[in-house]
């Protein structure tokens, strides 16, 4: 059976998403969850497009060690240059080059000729092939390029040493079956199209992007380019845990594998979507909440009798377990240790203690904690890392005949002082973002604010996500607890941090504290 390659490009192309802005230590943490899931290729960023992206490629090529790590590059020297600073310490370097070829590219964007285009392609491979032995050549909006350009194109890349050729549907714009036949085209028709890696890349415009990699898959790619959840420009990317589970479930069709360890793909999904803010619809394929729930009587009774009378992949298969119960307020430290390990969190021995604390803050105020509160909570730890100000304690009073009111006290972890303050708002939450900006001083907007439970029942925990936004910056933040008031002051507070640092205002001795 033919192994599809997996190159990831949550970290690049999802990052792209309108509103996503991962730091370096979110982009670290997902980066090592991919690894763990298996992909073969982590783009982690575009090195010369800023120096936060050149540092998180860098950052991402010190940890990662069982997958290529790739920086995305135009095709000029400077980025090429950058690329190869961001990757020296990679275990597998891996450089992706672009330019656009389509007709439409050629005349506005580029303002070159066909013959500028190759000329340009040729010579950027050259240069980059002095440093790099893996060279991906993509021709950005190649599903709009004429065939008989597109198959130069791609013989010029071959000739000047190119090692993966990708040709991307930009955007959105093929059916199956033009994407397949593009691909069937180029291999029929450039000699040495047999002697590279083929690769697929499709954007969502039209919502046939998971359809289109596949129908690639089927004319012959061996590597499809994908993100997390689907994320990405406009409409997103091609859902990587979409193409997994199609050729995993209907793989006597496909005749294809991949190396992904499939029971990650939930964890990954919910890091994602936690890390980036962007919410997963309860019907989407594979890690919707709904994905494998069943409502209707008769599915129920069919579900009794037969689970594959209307399951064709189980939970378990992708990661998502029934929540049990694990812990009590009664657990020591050791129990959950070792819980942490089996949820697949590799702590620091001095990462442990300020957890446990915090689990002991929860098992007090809930009965039953299960694996999801656990995940949310040291999730939560692990994105408040780096705080600036830390809430120490918050109070509320509020009812239908009085005006609320939010009293809020915030320590400033750089000097220590302590700042205690109130407001009044037209509703709790107004109140307590009140009292908060009096403290921190910065004038933000709040652009989406939501609210949702991690498991059922009375006692469950609130997560609250928030953006915000000052000027062109925009930030998010979560927060959780069994209240979801101190959850959404959390939160509030999580994205006022955050918008500190990306501003560049943090204390640089506070920059070096470990994450989980
Ligand atoms: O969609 C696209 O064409 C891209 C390229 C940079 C590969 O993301
Ligand atoms: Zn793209």
């Amino acid at each position: 059976m033919r192994t599809v390659m997996i190159f990831d490009t949550t970290l690049r192309d999802g990052e792209q998403s309108p509103g996503v802005n991962l730091s370096t230590q979110e982009k670290v943490e997902i980066a090592i969850q991919l690894e763990k899931l298996g992909v073969n290729v982590i783009e982690a960023g575009f090195a010369a497009s800023s120096k936060g992206d050149l540092n998180a490629v860098k950052e991402v090529a010190q940890v990662v060690k069982n997958a290529s790590v790739c920086s995305l590059s135009r095709a000029v020297k400077r980025d090429i240059d950058l690329a190869k600073e961001a990757l020296q310490a990679a275990e597998s370097p891996y450089l992706h080059l672009f330019l656009a070829t389509s007709p439409i590219h050629r005349e506005y964007k580029l303002q070159m000729s066909k013959e500028q285009v190759k000329t340009r392609i040729r010579e950027a491979i050259t240069y980059a092939k002095k440093y790099f032995s893996q060279i991906e050549f993509s021709a950005e909006d190649a599903g709009r390029t004429e065939i008989d350009f597109l198959c130069e194109v791609v013989d010029t890349a071959i000739s000047a040493g190119a090692t993966v050729i990708n040709l991307p549907d930009t955007v959105g714009y093929l059916t199956p079956q033009e994407y397949a036949k593009m691909f069937r085209e180029v291999i029929n028709r450039v000699p040495r199209a047999d002697q590279v890696r083929l690769s697929a890349h499709c954007h969502d415009d039209l919502g046939m992007a998971v359809a289109n990699s596949l129908a690639a898959i089927e004319a012959g790619v061996s590597q499809v380019e994908c993100t997390i959840n689907g994320i990405g420009e406009r409409a997103g990317n091609a859902a990587l845990e979409e193409i997994a589970m199609a050729v995993k479930t209907r793989e006597a069709y496909y005749q294809v594998q991949t190396t992904l360890n499939l029971k990650e793909i939930h964890r990954t999904s919910r890091m994602v979507s936690k890390l980036t803010g962007m919410p997963v619809p309860g019907n989407k394929a594979v890690v919707g909440t709904n994905a494998f729930a069943h409502e209707s009587g008769i599915h129920q009774d069919g579900m009794l009798k037969h689970r594959e009378t209307y399951e064709i992949m189980t939970p378990e298969s992708v990661g998502l377990n029934e929540s049990r119960l694990v812990l009590g307020k009664h657990s020591g430290r050791h129990a959950f240790k070792t819980k942490m390990v089996e949820l697949g969190f590799e702590l620091k021995e001095e990462q442990v203690n300020p957890l446990f604390e915090r689990f002991k803050e929860f098992a007090d105020r809930k009965k039953e904690i299960t694996d999801d509160d656990l995940i949310a909570l040291v999730e939560e730890k692990l994105v408040h890392a780096q705080d600036f100000y830390v809430m120490e304690s918050l109070q509320v009073t509020c009812g239908n005949q009085s005006l609320p009111t939010a009293s809020i006290k915030i320590k400033r972890e750089s000097d220590g002082k302590t700042f205690f303050e109130a407001a009044c708002g037209n509703g709790s939450v107004d109140a307590i973002f009140k009292a908060i900006d009096r403290v921190a001083q910065e004038k933000v907007s709040l652009e989406d604010y939501r609210i949702h439970s991690v498991t059922q029942g009375k006692d469950a925990l609130g997560e609250v996500s928030v953006q915000l936004r000052q000027g062109e910056l925009y930030v998010r933040g979560r927060g959780v607890s069994t209240d979801v008031l101190e959850a959404s002051a959390r939160a509030y507070l999580d994205a006022i941090n955050r918008l500190i640092r990306r501003k560049g205002d943090y204390p640089a001795e506070k920059k070096a504290v470990t994450t989980v």
